[in-house]
């Protein structure tokens, strides 16, 4: 096998990741939960040859900017050690959607990179294998080759070999939905792991965010299995809360969010006062996540696309794991 497709999709964490315990190995200083989102995906194809003189992008049919070449590139030398090999590839690699509101597209992409790129070497990594892999382009790409509701461990061994990602329930376990409200376009001006490392060095909150994550996780692990919503939607608005306090106080404070993101927030929550169960989630960006069950989603959409400065919606249910594609 020289060459293969795969399609991973995107996630959204309900207890955030924000803060590494190496930044060389990209292991998490404490573990997340999150959900994968079906319709949110990239679709990978890497193809190995002897006629390259270094490795090929494009992203979404285009020539890719040299900063991400070289950050694939990077992450597939991993690939052809592990597998012996010192052949470049071509990789293509698109995503379903619009790359341009800012949503983070990193975490579909190393994990559909992760498998397309390690069947296409030859390789037979399992899922564990897969996640520890992904994680080395991005913490929150080691969840997305998992369906379902997932769950990231921290792990504390120097190598990483327990820093990787576990499904805790599948897709078809809750008809949960999550209405993203695109706030904004173009790039995000800070990035995760500029943000994170801002907090860690300067935020005096950070040590207090880290201590929120482990008790969050069982919460909404507990909650999960229970599809209890109001018990997730109190421990993910905290921890998102939590995990935005630390970056905002640090030095330069890294703040997300614009007006109309704070604006969303108490809408939701004037939403939920109303009667109808939803809670938010805002990850390094300015979009607004919206969790609510399948029988609510078509007023939650509606209430969004409603409110002034929305520019869209996006909606999604629970995905699948990542998977290989036939030619
Ligand atoms: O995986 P990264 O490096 O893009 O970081 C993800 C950070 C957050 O999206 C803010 C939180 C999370 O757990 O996904």
């Amino acid at each position: 096998m020289t060459k293969a497709t795969a399609r991973a999709h995107s996630n959204i964490a309900l207890v955030k990741y924000w803060g590494k315990r190496d930044i060389q190995l990209n292991l998490p200083a404490r573990g997340s939960v999150s959900m994968t989102l079906e319709g949110l995906s990239t679709e990978t194809t890497v193809e190995f040859g002897d006629d390259l003189s270094r490795d090929e992008l494009k992203l979404n049919e285009e020539v890719a900017h040299e900063a991400d070449r070289e950050r694939i590139s990077g992450f597939l030398d991993l690939i052809r050690a592990e597998a012996g090999i010192e052949q470049f590839a071509r990789i293509q690699s698109s995503n379903n959607f619009p790359t341009a509101a800012g949503l983070a597209s990193s975490a579909s992409g190393f994990a559909a990179l992760a498998l397309a790129g390690s069947t296409a070497a030859g390789l037979d990594l399992s899922k564990r294998e897969l996640s520890i892999l992904a994680r080395r382009g991005s913490g929150s790409a080691a969840r997305s080759i998992f369906g379902g509701f997932v769950r990231m461990h921290a792990g504390n061994q120097n190598d990483g070999l327990d820093a990787y990602a576990e499904p805790i329930e599948v897709a078809e376990h809750w008809d949960l939905r999550c209405v993203v409200a695109v706030t904004a376009r173009g790039p995000k001006k800070v990035g995760s792991t500029l943000g994170m490392n801002t907090t860690e060095r300067t935020s005096p909150y950070y040590r207090a965010w880290l201590d929120t994550v482990n008790p969050h996780i069982e919460e909404s692990i507990h909650a999960i299995r229970k599809r209890d919503f109001e018990h997730l939607a109190d421990v993910a608005e905290a921890s998102c809360l939590a995990m935005h306090a630390s970056a905002i106080a640090a030095r330069p404070g890294v703040l997300y969010w614009r007006g109309i993101t704070v604006g969303l927030i108490h809408f939701v929550r004037e939403l939920r006062a109303s009667g109808l169960p939803v809670f938010f989630t805002i990850d390094a960006g300015p979009h607004v996540k919206v969790f609510c069950e399948g029988d609510a989603v078509s007023e939650v959409r509606k209430n969004l696309q409603d409110f002034d400065g929305v520019i869209d919606t996006i909606t999604a249910k629970p995905g699948g794991s990542a998977e290989l594609i036939e030619e």
